[in-house]
């Protein structure tokens, strides 16, 4: 097999995709270990400041054992409901370890954090007075929206006017109301902008968090949230973001604040796509080839169920296209086979050419918004072909559905040291069905 050139490193470490997809099923998410570690050891590895904690925000991808590795790097994490809460303990996170930043929850999602021991953070003032009848003497924490607000698509931005997040700092004086009136501690603030946004969007976030934590004495943490940005278009030269710079201007903001707040803070950040995403990749397989007019189509089990990004915001994933040499219709055969080693002169390589014609890369759902890439120019893709979608680990399977009755896929981890463990087992039928048989 070719090392896929335009993915990190050499991600399958020897594996075959279509040999995966023959044992594991097709659609696959496939993961690599070393570079999810090495991704979570970017993120607690950016500021020299020393009481600094990275919440991996762990909607991007709640799978089980990377949530264990996450943990094992030393992340806590960042849960949006009481759901991923479970996920959390059950991966060996403890209640201490996490941090629900909430949006709109029922009093039972907070009595649900309160029991527990997690620290919350709700984000309106009427959220604020439920958990002040509630949970009078307690303990809270907020998240603010400054008015910094950016993203790849307007779906993801999180600051600014006209979104559902976060207290504007105009009801600071209210807010403070309502901590007295319920006797609560504020324990810190937070805020999240957006997501995939640059350095500078981030940083001034960070100075305008920083100028409302002025307005509260005694906050024991300042959380700055999420939203660093990956490349997702690798294939193009796109370049990754400048850690180094983030992290110099971060730890230099971090530093002065301390300072001049002149009592200990303990800084956070909510990293979810830096994590995960380029530690996954999506397999699929092409059934069908079409000319439609002037539009060429690949049509794919690839649909909108499995991985919603394309649909959702019009996301660009770099694709790769793997075929067997032997045979074209070996991909339909090895579906079919429980061979997860095909022989030697069988092995799938990346398919690499100086032709490349533009293609709608289509799935198999009854929508015709159901994409994973449109005009891509691509090499001539065949029926067979497997095709790999680039950084999928982030939003991929965690927004995964069963939409047309279709199974959500399985999920497999390359290890550490190069072997395959299946991670989550794909749905069955009878899972499907389970929920409606009284
Ligand atoms: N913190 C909070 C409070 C969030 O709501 C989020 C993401 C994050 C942190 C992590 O953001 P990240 O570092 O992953 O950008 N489904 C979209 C992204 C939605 C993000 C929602 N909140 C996508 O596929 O691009």
């Amino acid at each position: 097999m070719t090392t896929p050139v335009t993915t990190a490193i050499n991600f399958y470490q020897g594996h075959d995709p279509a040999a995966l997809t023959a044992k594991y099923g097709s659609p696959l998410y496939v993961y690599n270990e070393n570079i999810f570690r090495r991704r979570c050891r970017d993120m607690a590895s950016l500021t020299t400041y020393p009481h600094f904690k990275v919440n991996y925000a762990i909607k991007a991808n709640t799978n089980l054992s990377l949530l264990a590795i996450a943990k094992e790097e030393g992340l806590s994490a960042d849960i949006s409901s009481p759901g991923e809460a479970v996920a959390a303990l059950a991966a060996g996170f403890t209640p201490k370890d996490l941090f629900f930043i909430a949006n709109n929850i029922s009093q039972e999602e907070m009595a649900f954090a309160i029991v527990h021991g997690i620290a919350l953070s709700v984000d309106s003032i009427s959220q604020l007075e439920t958990y002040g009848k509630l949970n009078p003497g307690g303990e809270i924490a907020l998240r603010f929206n400054g008015g910094i607000g950016g993203g790849h698509h307007e779906s993801v931005v999180t600051g600014g006017d006209g979104t559902k997040f976060g207290i504007r700092a105009a009801y600071i004086p209210q807010v403070k109301q309502l901590l007295d009136k319920y006797r609560l501690r504020l324990i810190g603030i937070n805020q999240h902008t957006g997501s995939q946004n640059p350095e500078d969007l981030y940083l001034s976030g960070v100075e305008e968090l920083l100028t409302i934590a002025r307005q509260f004495e005694n906050l024991d943490f300042i959380d700055f949230g999420g939203g660093f940005s990956i490349p997702y278009m690798k294939q193009s030269g796109e370049a990754p973001m400048d850690l180094a710079y983030l992290g110099r201007e971060l730890t230099r903001q971090m530093e002065n604040f301390t300072e001049e707040y002149g009592r200990p803070l303990t800084y956070m950040i909510e990293p979810g796509r830096y994590i995960c995403a380029e530690s996954g990749v999506l397999l699929g397989t092409v059934h069908a080839i079409k000319q439609n007019g002037e539009t060429k189509f690949a049509g794919t089990d690839l649909g909108f169920n499995i991985l919603a990004r394309t649909t959702l915001y019009d996301a660009h994933h770099d694709i790769e296209i793997y075929r067997t040499a032997t045979c074209e219709t070996g991909a339909a055969l090895s579906l079919l086979s429980v061979s997860s080693k095909p022989d030697s002169s069988n092995i799938s390589s990346i398919v690499e050419s100086a032709v490349k014609e533009p293609i709608n890369i289509v799935g198999n759902q009854c929508e015709s918004g159901d994409y994973i890439a449109k005009s891509r120019k691509l090499p001539p893709i065949r029926e067979g072909d497997i095709l790999g979608v680039l950084d999928a680990g982030a939003y991929g399977y965690s927004m995964s559905s069963q939409y047309n009755h279709r199974p959500r896929p399985a999920e497999v981890l390359i290890t550490e040291c190069g072997n395959i463990k299946l991670i989550r087992r794909r749905d069955t039928y009878d899972d499907m069905l389970a929920n409606m048989r009284m």
